[in-house]
């Protein structure tokens, strides 16, 4: 291994994977219910301290939903008060005006707000939830307590086709962003991936569309369309490299070079409760194993993409071809990149696009009754 790694850049905290929503693309792991015992919010303190003396400047409160921390305005406040750019990322449920007050006090930065689609029908049953009016709610507050508007929408092969009407909505809130983010197939989305995958045509149109609405409102909103890397033929830059600039807390204290990693069969995590930040980022086995680029076979090993794409995502590789050091399938050198392919024809087949039942987010004792749907 190299000299001492860059500081991490990027802290996010996942203070819980409590959330009232269940929506089918999340990428909390499937067994996020056995993560009973959170961090106190002196641990996260010290979590904060610790990342931000070795030089981390932006940190994102998620979850879960991070609202249903009661003390997020304290740490919010302590973030702020350590010099941390700070960001909510939020469904918006658990937000009230007084909440919004006291971030705001607490000199939070800057809030995201998803949504699931434009419409109310397909919003409310994404997350199983009625939250498409309070969403818009939330959205008319973030504006009124002077924060720029972030919204973002996941997309999938079901509310693709309303991407224009998304944009128009986020226009009438009059956010200043617009992040339009494909799917990821992780966590919930994985196992969902049948049920979610668009077809090409349907990216096709739905970037037309993106592209159009740029030309036509300029820097009214700043929209981004992040694309599905399946459909791609370079792998994205996970994390902009394993152990580079981002670190995550899990709820229970797990540090991980990226959301996912707790799922890698073989890599053991440290824990926030157990080890100095310090150790966790220059020295753990698991911050360790795929930085740089020993770790890596061919052929990414004498690729000259290699310091660009880092060898894509490991827990990608992981999934599809069942080996978290291997060239990311998605990539068109990888040998495995056919399992991809295979991936894509199946879920696009007339068949599977069917009505086929979205297993939606949920702990066990729930599954019975939020369990699977069909649109
Ligand atoms: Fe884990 Fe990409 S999500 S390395």
């Amino acid at each position: 291994m190299s000299a001492t790694p860059n500081p991490p850049f990027w802290l996010l905290a996942e203070l819980t994977y409590r959330c009232p929503l269940h929506c089918p693309f999340c990428y909390n792991p499937l067994d996020y219910a056995k993560v009973e015992r959170e961090l106190d919010t002196a641990s996260w303190v010290d979590v904060m301290r610790q990342a931000r003396a070795m030089g981390a400047v932006q940190i994102g409160f998620s979850g879960g939903e991070p609202l249903a921390r009661e003390d997020l305005e304290e740490l919010v406040a302590e973030a702020h008060r350590l010099g941390f750019y700070t960001n909510l990322l939020t469904s918006g449920v658990g937000m009230t005006e007084r909440r919004i007050r006291a971030l705001k006090d607490a000199g939070l930065d800057h809030i995201q707000l998803s949504f699931q689609d434009s419409t109310r029908e397909l919003n409310d049953f994404l997350g199983s939830a009625k939250t498409f009016e309070l969403k818009r709610r939330i959205a008319a507050m973030i504006k009124a307590h002077d924060y720029p508007m972030v919204m973002n929408c996941v997309l999938h092969r079901h509310n693709l086709p309303h991407v224009g009407r998304i944009i128009d909505m986020a226009l009438e809130l009059e956010a200043e962003y617009l992040e339009l983010a494909n799917t990821q197939y992780y966590g919930w989305a994985w196992q969902n991936r049948d049920q979610l995958m668009p077809t090409r045509e349907q990216l096709r149109q739905a970037e037309a569309v993106v592209q159009d609405y740029r030309e036509k409102i300029g820097d009214r909103c700043r929209l981004l369309f992040v694309v599905p890397d399946y459909y791609e033929d370079r792998p994205k830059a996970c994390m902009n490299g394993w152990g580079a600039v981002f670190l995550a807390v899990a709820p229970d204290g797990l540090a991980m070079p990226c959301h996912n990693a707790r799922n890698l069969p073989g890599l053991e995590l440290p824990n926030v409760r157990d080890a100095a930040i310090d150790w966790i980022w220059n020295a753990s086995p698991a911050f360790q194993r795929y930085r740089g680029d020993s770790w890596m076979a061919e052929p990414c090993r004498s690729c000259p993409e290699k310091g660009r794409d880092f060898g894509g995502c490991r827990c990608q590789a992981y999934l599809i071809a069942g080996d978290a050091a291997a060239t990311d399938p998605v990539c068109a050198k990888s040998p495995q990149r056919g399992k991809v392919d295979e991936i894509i024809f199946h879920a696009t087949q007339p068949a599977a696009a069917a009505p086929q039942p979205l297993v939606f987010r949920a702990d066990a004792a729930s599954r019975g009754f939020i369990g699977k749907a069909s649109l």
